[in-house]
This record gives C-alpha cells, sequence and structure tokens, in this order.
C-alpha cells in the first residue's frame, strides 16, 4: 500500500534551506583565532604536552567495529569542539535528517537523496513526492538478489543451458567503481561466477575482457543510471555483437541483463524485461552500489553477504543519525578533513588502507568525493568564498610505501593521510600481517614525530662520519614530521565492515558538503567536456569543421590528413 503525505517543498535558488555560509558564524571566526593559537604547534609537543591525548582524541565503536585516531591531526580537544559548534551553526543536524527524509536536497536537479533508503531495514516509510519508497526499494532488492541466487545456483543459465562461470559488468564512473571496489574488497567471500568489469571506451579494455572469458558461459550486466553512457554504450553494442557473432540474436536475451533507471532504454536493446533490474533517480550514481548496480556483488558473495553489506552501512547511518557531533566517526572525520583544508590549506587528502583487497578503494572515493564536493558555487548559485573539495587518492599499503610516500614524509606539501589496516587478516600466512601492521604503525609515528636535525646529527656521529660529511648529509636525513594523520583500526574486513567504511566516508562527504554548502549530488561539470566529444567525433567522422580554439583544430587536422585509426 503506498502511504501518502504533501510532497515537500522544492527547493528553488531563492528559497534554498540549509544554506548557511560557514564563514559567516561566530563558530568560523573563534576557530580563526583558535587556530592562530594552535597553527605553529608540532605534534611533538601536543603529545609532550598531554599524556593522556591518545585516550581523549580516539574514539572506539564497538557496534561499528573501528576504532578511530584522531590523536595525529594538528588539534586538540577545544578545535573539536569548536568544528562542531561550526557544524551546529551550520544546521548539520536539519540538514542530515532533511537527507534521510528524502527531501529534495540535490537541488539543482530537484532531486531526493535516497542511497541511505536502499540500506535500511525497518519499517519506516520515507516519502518522495507523497509515495512511500520503501516499498518499492524492496520489492526490486528482492529481484535482483533472488536473480543472482538463480545465477549462483545454476537455476538462471545460459543459452546452451549451463551454468554461468563469468559476469562482465559493462559500467563507468558510479556505476562501475563502487561494485567493482566491494568485488575486489570482498573476494575473500566470493563463491560465485567470475566477475569481470569493463568500462573504459578503449576497445583494449573489451578486447582484453574477452580472453579471459568462455563467452558460452557469461552474462553480460550493462550498468548504467542513464542508459545513454556513451562509453558504456559503445561497449554494450560491442558485447553484444561479439555474442550474436557466436551465439546467434537468440542468445541476447538470455546473455544480457541490466541495471538502470531508464528501463525504455533497456528494452530498446532487446534485452529480456525480467533481466531489468530498476532504480531510481534519489539514487545518485556514485552512491548506487547499494541498489541493483551491486548486482554483481550480489552474485560474486552472494545474497545474504549483500545484505550484511547493507547491515554494516546501515549501523553506520544509524551512528550518524544518532550520536552527538562530538562522538559522531563521520562528522569528526568531516571535520578534521574541514580543518585541514580550510584552515591549514592541506588541499590533497590520501587514503591508505593496509589490505591489498581494498586495493580498489581510494579509486572509488576518488570519484564520490571529487563528483560530489569539486564545486565553485553555493547551492544557490554563489560563488564560493572557501576552498571546497580536495585532491582524493591513494594506494595500498605497503606499496605506497616504496612509491610515493617520499614525498608524504619529506616533500615540501603537506598531505593528510588516513590509514585504514585490521586486526585480524583473512589470510594469515606465517609472519605476514604482523609486517603489515608494523609498517601501519610506524608511517603515522613517523609523519608525526619526524626526526630532528640534533637527533640525525646524533645518528650519523655513531657511524664514524667527518664533521663535513655529517653537515651535508645531515639536512637530507632531517625528516619535520607534523604530518597530520587519521588511524581506522576495524576488527576484520567483512561484508559488514566494508558497508561501513563505505558507508562513512559517504557520510563524511555529505557532511563537508554541508559545510561548504555546496550541492554534493550533482555533477554538472563533467558535461562540458562530454558535448565537445559529441561535436569532435562528428568531425572525426568526416563532418564539417567545427570553430575550435587552434590547438584543438590543429590535433584534428593532424589526425584527419596524417591518419589515426578510425
Ligand atoms: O561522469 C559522469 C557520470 O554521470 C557519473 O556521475 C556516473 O557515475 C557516470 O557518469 C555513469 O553514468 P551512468 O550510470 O548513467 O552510465
Amino acid at each position: 500500500m503506498l502511504h501518502k503525505h504533501p510532497p515537500p517543498a522544492v527547493t528553488t535558488r531563492r528559497d534554498c534551506p540549509y544554506n548557511a555560509r560557514m564563514q559567516n558564524t561566530a563558530s568560523f571566526e573563534a576557530l580563526k583565532a583558535h587556530f592562530q593559537t594552535l597553527k605553529d604547534q608540532h605534534l611533538r609537543k601536543f603529545f609532550g604536552e598531554n599524556p593522556n591525548r591518545f585516550e581523549e582524541l580516539s574514539l572506539k565503536l564497538p557496534q561499528l567495529q573501528v576504532l578511530a585516531d584522531f590523536s595525529r591531526q594538528r588539534l586538540n580537544g577545544k578545535t573539536l569542539d569548536l568544528l562542531c559548534d561550526l557544524a551546529t551553526a551550520c544546521g548539520l543536524k536539519s540538514a542530515r535528517d532533511a537527507m534521510f527524509a528524502g527531501e529534495k536536497i540535490n537541488n539543482t536537479e530537484k532531486r531526493a537523496v535516497l542511497h541511505t533508503a536502499l540500506r535500511s531495514s525497518d519499517d519506516a516509510p520515507v516519502f518522495v513526492d507523497g509515495t512511500n519508497v520503501k516499498p518499492q526499494i524492496l520489492a526490486e532488492k528482492k529481484r535482483f538478489l533472488e536473480f543472482a541466487r538463480q545465477i549462483r545456483e545454476g537455476k538462471f543459465v545460459s543459452s546452451s543451458g549451463e551454468k554461468f562461470t563469468d559476469v562482465v559488468n559493462i559500467g563507468i564512473g558510479g556505476s562501475d567503481l563502487g561494485p567493482k571496489m566491494a568485488c575486489e574488497a570482498l573476494n575473500h567471500y566470493a563463491d560465485g561466477p567470475r566477475i569481470h568489469f569493463v568500462s573504459n571506451v578503449d576497445g583494449t579494455h573489451l578486447a582484453e575482457t574477452l580472453k579471459l572469458i568462455p563467452l558460452k558461459t557469461t552474462l553480460f550486466l550493462v550498468a548504467s543510471k542513464t542508459f545513454t553512457t556513451q562509453e558504456t554504450m559503445a561497449n554494450a553494442h560491442s558485447a553484444r555483437k561479439v555474442l550474436v557473432d557466436a551465439l546467434g540474436e537468440e542468445a541476447v536475451q538470455q546473455h544480457f541483463a541490466a541495471m538502470s533507471t531508464n528501463l525504455d532504454a533497456v528494452s530498446r536493446f532487446g534485452m529480456n524485461p525480467k533481466h531489468a533490474f530498476a532504480f531510481w533517480d534519489f539514487v545518485g550514481g556514485r552512491y548506487s552500489m547499494w541498489s541493483a548496480i551491486g548486482l554483481p556483488i550480489a552474485i560474486a558473495i552472494g545474497p545474504d553477504r549483500f545484505e550484511e553489506m547493507l547491515r554494516g552501512a546501515e549501523t553506520l547511518d544509524r551512528h550518524f543519525k544518532t550520536a552527538e557531533f562530538r562522538e559522531n566517526l563521520p562528522v569528526l572525520l568531516a571535520l578534521v578533513g574541514l580543518w585541514n583544508v580550510n584552515f591549514f590549506g592541506f588541499l590533497s587528502q590520501a587514503i591508505l588502507p593496509y589490505d591489498q583487497y581494498l586495493h580498489r578503494f581510494s579509486a572509488h572515493f576518488q570519484q564520490v568525493d571529487m563528483e560530489s564536493n569539486g564545486k565553485s558555487v553555493h547551492k544557490d548559485g554563489s560563488l564560493v568564498e572557501h576552498q571546497t573539495g580536495t585532491v582524493l587518492w591513494g594506494e595500498p599499503g605497503t606499496n605506497g610505501q616504496h612509491a610515493f610516500y617520499q614525498l608524504l614524509h619529506q616533500g615540501s606539501q603537506i598531505i593528510p593521510a588516513d590509514f585504514i589496516g585490521f586486526r585480524h587478516s583473512l589470510n594469515p600466512l606465517g609472519e605476514h600481517h604482523k609486517i603489515l601492521m608494523s609498517h601501519f604503525l610506524a608511517q603515522t609515528e613517523a609523519m608525526a614525530m619526524g626526526k630532528n636535525l640534533d637527533e640525525v646529527r646524533a645518528e650519523l656521529k655513531s657511524f664514524d662520519l667527518s664533521e663535513e660529511e655529517i653537515a651535508f648529509l645531515a639536512p637530507h636525513k632531517v625528516f619535520a614530521g607534523n604530518r597530520p594523520t587519521t588511524t581506522l583500526l576495524v576488527d576484520r574486513l567483512s561484508p559488514f565492515t566494508l558497508g561501513m567504511l563505505t558507508a562513512l566516508y559517504e557520510q563524511k562527504i555529505f557532511v563537508q558538503g554541508v559545510l561548504w554548502n555546496v550541492n554534493s549530488f550533482d555533477q554538472m561539470g563533467v558535461e562540458l567536456g562530454k558535448v565537445l566529444a559529441g561535436k569532435i567525433l562528428k568531425e572525426l567522422n568526416g563532418g564539417a569543421a567545427q570553430p575550435h580554439d587552434s590547438a584543438t583544430a590543429g590535433l584534428i587536422r593532424e589526425l584527419m590528413e596524417n591518419g589515426f585509426d578510425a
């Protein structure tokens, strides 16, 4: 039964709620003054002055199976108090409640933002335009999880009647990164068909994937919220052609399924409507792995474990909704990030998971963070007067240590980093986990404490070097330290904790978007290049020359006159 209630008011440019300017609040002024007292203080001093610093600035949350340590950030308890005041002054509580309640907080596209409803297991209705969307979410989840079960159990089979051995997910951006990240992260739990991902329109991606799969027993999933994305459609049509050439037109219905909000376009592709799974425009692409877009995850690990992943995210959401800001993990993670961006001016952020399974975690959050908060106008269209967004990136430890940590330790810019580690390994192998954890702990200590000139000189002296050699080498060996890090120590990587961690970073991004007063849920910055590519494609097909800058015009001429693979 549909529950009805009056639709919430649509936000407009002039009538934009939660439109606080953080820099106009008294809390921001207080933070500015407070910053002056801390900005030059070294983490050595912070730790030296307060033996309880770790206890005071870390948060153990057994229900989330995580301990978060902020003591290696360049702040103290008062900073967190003031940052929490700032969050209150910016209307974070009402903004958060508005999101969970289905208000149209994506004000440019007039859409609700309800990925949280996808992972909610309670009966509370959530209304969009007066309709409770919970029943349709549950019904669709039941459908796609049942489909996953049938594939895994060999009840839904290939056109030759065989069990599917391989699944190829064709999608890009949010229709690729989240599911791929989760499939890699949960590979330890995977006992279904092998899952492959094709995203790039570069034909190499599909060609190389086709080399790995037996077509006869491969299911293609076309994942696209809009079902118009050029790269995905090009890959889907090419895969379809390869399949039809090998197995005939009639194989398409059995070997293709789709996840989309645009079911008309899905049926035009020639897919069996029974194999088309819906989601809705209140689910942002980069927040969609909890919807039917998560089908490859469910096929890999099974419906029950997929539900566990949702429970981890739901538990984080509940914590986010109910905990006081000062004890609220996503709020603190966001505020500490904002402190680094808007006060220290540290504009890059690394996420460094000490777990090989999480090797796509930073790549996924690169999209979620940078596409959400890479904005320079407020929600009402006025220009922001403060920095928004960060350049987010990262690779797993210990690999990163042998690649880019040199710059993290001694570079001329400071890059705050989140270190994510696990108490228990999923692959205990000799001393490996202990070694891994020793690096995990050592890096944050080294970044915080560094090694000063006196210490370096004393060490060099013990090597029996001349004064001249010591004087030359010492500056190269100094570590300034005072490089801020956050540590997240999680019990074990599981569907639950992956769901928790993913929701944690999603909500962190939401909180920052509220304080920066940007719309975190549109992505208009990807349009210009897309439209231009459409025009250039026509020219590459021999169409009339279009006006371009002379560099583009010159390069098009070069390709057309001197050849390229058309
Ligand atoms: O890059 C822009 C974008 O719209 C992303 O936000 C989205 O995740 C991606 O393209 C793919 O879109 P779709 O799921 O509609 O194919």
